[in-house]
């Protein structure tokens, strides 16, 4: 399997903190089924900036090291980006990093809001040439309570990203089950751990794709794996027409 998200790279944000961390992580990775792994560190989260040209010699670092110590994973550059007015900005800059340089953009929400511009900033992406992959929409608080925020950019172009752990359960039920609605309604296309670490936040990638096996059957999961081999290959990802989720109930309350 191929995991598109993860904080792998050592004392770059809260995922590893020390090469011994990340080595660790590389094993835990490969125990879950995983040969390839984008290293997706924070970007302009509040806390963390991470540049574009120090992802790709941090992650050449990191592979001599798992090379070294006979860990079998391929790792690729990408970065994680909190939505931000310079976005554009940082693309023509040189600071944003697509997913091991294809035409993909991770772009995460602060985790209570979607700031008022992202319609207009996803669009901007895209005029850019890119296409913005959201990351971890079943946990943001706006897009819960209100899902056709999240319908409304998928069906301009944007994809989505859910995480491995909230179709494990891990967060709870009631993100599982807002998970498998968005899955249902074709607003998320991609599965990925958006591992931190090995003990809370690690990997269970393998049981997340038997969740949506068991769920959604198995021409759904041939697409989540083949959307991850697309992501990485720059190619065009299979995706199905978006549907509004129905019978949520926070979406209830905002029905239009
Ligand atoms: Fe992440």
């Amino acid at each position: 399997m191929i995991d598109i998200h993860s904080h792998i790279l050592p004392g770059v944000d809260d995922g590893a903190q020390t090469i011994e961390e990340s080595l660790l992580m590389g094993k835990a990775a490969v125990e879950d089924g995983i040969h390839t792994i984008v290293a997706t560190p924070h970007h302009k989260n509040g806390s963390y900036e991470n540049y574009k040209n120090d992802i790709t010699i941090q992650v050449a670092e990191l592979k001599r090291q798992f090379d070294s110590h006979g860990i079998d994973l391929e790792i690729l550059p990408g970065q994680e980006n909190r939505i931000h007015g310079e976005f554009i900005d940082g693309i023509n800059n040189d600071e944003i990093l697509a997913l091991n340089h294809t035409r993909y953009v991770f772009v995460e929400f602060p985790s209570s809001q979607v700031p008022r511009y992202a319609s207009q900033m996803l669009f901007d992406i895209q005029v850019e040439g890119f296409v913005p992959v959201i990351v971890h929409p079943e946990r943001n608080k706006r897009i819960l309570e209100d899902p056709d925020l999240l319908y409304n950019f998928v069906e301009k172009g944007a994809f989505a990203q859910v995480t491995a752990a909230s179709l494990c359960g891990f967060f709870g039920k009631k993100i599982k089950k807002f998970s498998h609605q968005l899955i249902d309604a074709n607003l998320v296309q991609l599965v990925a751990n958006d591992a931190h670490n090995t003990k809370n936040r690690g990997f269970c990638l393998r049981q997340a794709y038997q969740e949506i096996s068991k769920e959604h059957g198995s021409i759904v999961t041939n697409e989540f794996l083949n959307n991850a081999e697309y992501i990485i290959s720059n190619e065009f990802l299979a995706a199905a027409p978006p549907e509004r989720v129905k019978n949520n109930f926070f979406s209830k309350l905002f029905t239009r």
